[in-house]
């Protein structure tokens, strides 16, 4: 069975006041009846060695005429009246009793007899009228010429302790009871008023559905315990809000993507279909229909990239590459389309340097770069290339003298299908996704990607990976992409 926080802790509280008040209880009786034993045993003791002083007269004769005690009264001023006195000669024989016990005897057992008669004084309780106990002394008279003369026992009925211990555990027991019943009711209100926010937090969080990320749930109190919850909640709420709006956005904008080239291809085909097209024009459609499909290809290999990172981010396969190797191999790739194009490209600086990575993800993220940079930059134009070391980590720069990127889109360019000018970068081919994927690929790497731009004057695309401690493993650069 599972009890609700409310009841656990009610039950707790309750339980730890119960046994509190127990052990107070017994703890006070304890103290408290060896506080009133002491002092009877002193007071009996004292009547006792008064009792034998009066009733012996030297060299060792007892004097104890009938009603000796209200005697011992009359002349020591012993308040005898109040204990039971009773005498024994060496043989066990009572000898004299005090008007007290009226014909009754104190039972004295014969252990304590025995350890009198040794020259002891004990102390026992005894029952000698059956409802109320008595302490007894039993104190043995010696005197020096005749040795054991007498014992004299003293009692004193314990009857008032008894009462005054019946009355107080009536109120103790009454009391813990009491105490129990208002602490279970003050304890489970407490517990209800402390506990009031965690519900409604479980109230507001259960209205919260995918439907609805962008409520929150309003508590307002001090930053507390339950403060700090609420606030958790909703800024976990927050990050999987914006995570679904990435996934809605991410999934509309790869649709639309695929749509278009198929659309385009749809297009052409139904023309080619209507009329009656030569060998040329047959050509021309398949060309383009080919020129969609590679489009639409290229979409779906980096889409598979871009899910593959989103599942390996934390398995990445690294190795020890010379980053150098890899950015001279892709340097040279480009060489040609650069010329082509009437760009000039450069590699200022190229520090031999190894990084944890995988060979082929690195390429690509080099391979993306220089593609942008080049894609970019208008004929004579300028693209320089970078490595070199920095405080623990290669850094690559790719700077270009293009068109630049806006400020307002800057925070945006490593999105997955932003575009900065949606027309112009369709006619070139580009679909939004290449710096997403280098993003993706440079922090599985631990490292960092940075852009600095300025609208007609260029950018700058800066890499920055952690340096490899170098163990000679090292990978192979792999090819392309
Ligand atoms: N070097 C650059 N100079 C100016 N603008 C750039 C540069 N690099 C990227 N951009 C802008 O950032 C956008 C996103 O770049 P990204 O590489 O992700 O996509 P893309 O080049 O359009 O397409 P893809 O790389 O997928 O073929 C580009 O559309 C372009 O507008
Ligand atoms: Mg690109």
């Amino acid at each position: 069975m599972t009890f609700s926080i409310r009841t656990r802790l009610t039950l707790w509280y309750v339980s730890l006041l119960t046994v509190s008040l127990v052990v107070f209880g017994l703890s006070f009786f304890y103290v408290l009846s060896r506080v009133y034993m002491v002092r009877t045993d002193s007071q009996i003791h004292s009547v006792a060695g008064l009792t034998a002083h009066a009733i012996v007269r030297p060299p060792g004769e007892l004097l104890l005429p009938p009603n000796f005690d209200i005697l011992l009264e009359r002349f020591f001023g012993i308040r005898t009246r109040d204990y039971y006195i009773q005498v024994l000669n060496p043989e066990g024989e009572i000898v004299g009793r005090s008007s007290t016990l009226e014909g009754f005897e104190l039972p004295v057992s014969r252990e304590v007899y025995a350890k009198a008669l040794k020259g002891e004084t004990v102390y026992e309780t005894v029952k000698p009228f059956g409802i109320h106990p008595v302490r007894v002394v039993s104190v043995p008279v010696v005197v020096k010429e005749r040795g054991l003369v007498a014992v004299v026992q003293v009692g004193a009925s314990l009857e008032v302790m008894e009462e005054i211990f019946h009355y107080m555990a009536y109120i103790f027991g009454f009391g813990i009871v009491a105490s129990i019943g208002i602490a279970s009711c003050v304890g489970w209100f407490l517990a209800r008023k402390a506990l009031r926010p965690v519900d409604e937090i479980t109230r507001l969080a259960r209205r919260i559905s995918a439907e609805s990320l962008n409520e929150r749930i309003d508590i307002k109190g001090p930053e507390d315990e339950i403060g700090r919850l609420a606030t958790t909640l909703n800024e976990m709420i927050a990050r999987l809000e914006r995570s679904f709006k990435q996934i809605k956005q991410f999934t509309g904008d790869a649709s639309h993507e695929l749509k278009t080239p198929l659309t385009i291809m749809k297009g052409e085909i139904e023309v080619a279909l209507r009329g009656d097209p030569s060998r040329n024009e047959l050509k021309e459609v398949l060309l383009s229909v080919l020129e969609e499909i590679d489009r639409m290809s290229y979409i779906v290999r980096n889409l598979l990239t871009l899910a593959r990172a989103d599942v390996e981010r934390e398995i990445a396969s690294k190795v020890t590459v010379r980053f150098d190797k890899i950015l001279g191999e892709r340097f040279e790739q480009f060489r040609k389309l650069a010329v082509n194009k009437g760009v000039e490209l450069d590699i200022l600086r190229n520090t031999p340097l190894t990084v944890a990575a995988d060979p082929v993800k690195l390429g690509q993220v080099i391979y993306n770069l220089i593609d942008n940079a080049i894609k970019y930059t208008r004929p004579g134009g300028k693209v320089e290339i970078c490595l070199e070391q920095d405080n623990g980590s290669a850094i690559l720069k790719v700077k270009d003298t293009g068109v630049g990127i806006a400020k307002e889109d800057l925070p945006y360019v490593f999105d997955r299908f932003y575009r900065v000018d949606k027309a112009r970068t369709r006619e070139q081919g580009g679909v939004g996704l290449g710096l997403s994927i280098c993003k993706e690929i440079v922090e599985s790497f631990g490292g960092t990607i940075d852009v600095e731009s300025e609208p007609g004057k260029g950018s700058v695309f800066t890499v920055r990976i952690p340096l490899a401690v170098d163990d000679g493993t090292e990978g192979d650069h792999g090819s392309p992409p």
